[in-house]
């Protein structure tokens, strides 16, 4: 699930290319922003994709193609109780901070860093961690740390949280999680 850039995706999808995911696939990109540049970059990867809003319609979708996983790449919108029961333990998110530092209700995308700036952390990072009714609040699956220079402003961080952590955490985490799905585990 997308909502922007896609940058997320696009590691899931080169993960895919490269062997790296391999025990799951990318069956369906599903936006809730018409003009996520991350559906151009399903498109051009050959996944189907949807845009929707209406959450209802959408676990309808996910459950008639057999979603086993639920990424949320990227994914600015609070998914509602019903949305997160009707995949129990089977949503994850790239959040682009240590949790529990820099997380819940309003920290998203380049606000992140700007705080972690702000409060003059020297490690930030990124962590997957489980979807659940708590904004950013669910089990942690993995994080990775990214040392803060001295002249970063949040672009330069965000670029580099994402390069350093976020594309190398997501892609693992899913091939993980996948292996545990294919195998009956999880
Ligand atoms: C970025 O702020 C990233 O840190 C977070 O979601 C935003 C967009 O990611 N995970 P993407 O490029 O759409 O994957």
């Amino acid at each position: 699930m997308v909502s922007g850039g896609g940058t997320n995706l696009q590691a899931l999808i080169d993960a895919q290319k490269s062997g790296l995911i391999h025990s799951g696939e990318i069956v369906l990109v599903a936006s809730n922003n018409l003009q996520a540049y991350a559906l151009k970059r399903a498109e051009e990867n050959g996944i189907e994709s949807v845009v929707m809003t209406d959450e209802e319609e959408l676990i309808r979708v996910f459950q008639e193609k057999d979603i086993q996983l639920v990424v949320l790449a990227g994914f600015l919108k609070i998914l509602s109780s019903r949305f997160i029961r009707a995949f129990e333990d089977r949503i994850i998110n790239i959040h682009p901070s240590l949790i529990p530092s820099f997380c819940g209700k309003g920290c998203y995308g380049l606000h992140v860093h700007e705080k972690a700036l702000d409060y003059g952390v020297k490690i930030t990072g990124a962590t997957v961690h489980y979807v659940n009714e708590i904004p950013d609040g669910g089990r942690i699956i993995a994080q990775k740390a990214v040392e803060i220079k001295e002249d970063d402003t949040p672009q330069t961080l965000q670029r580099r949280v994402m390069e350093e952590a976020e594309w190398v955490l997501l892609p693992r985490a899913v091939e993980q999680i996948s292996e545990m799905i294919a195998k009956g585990e999880k």
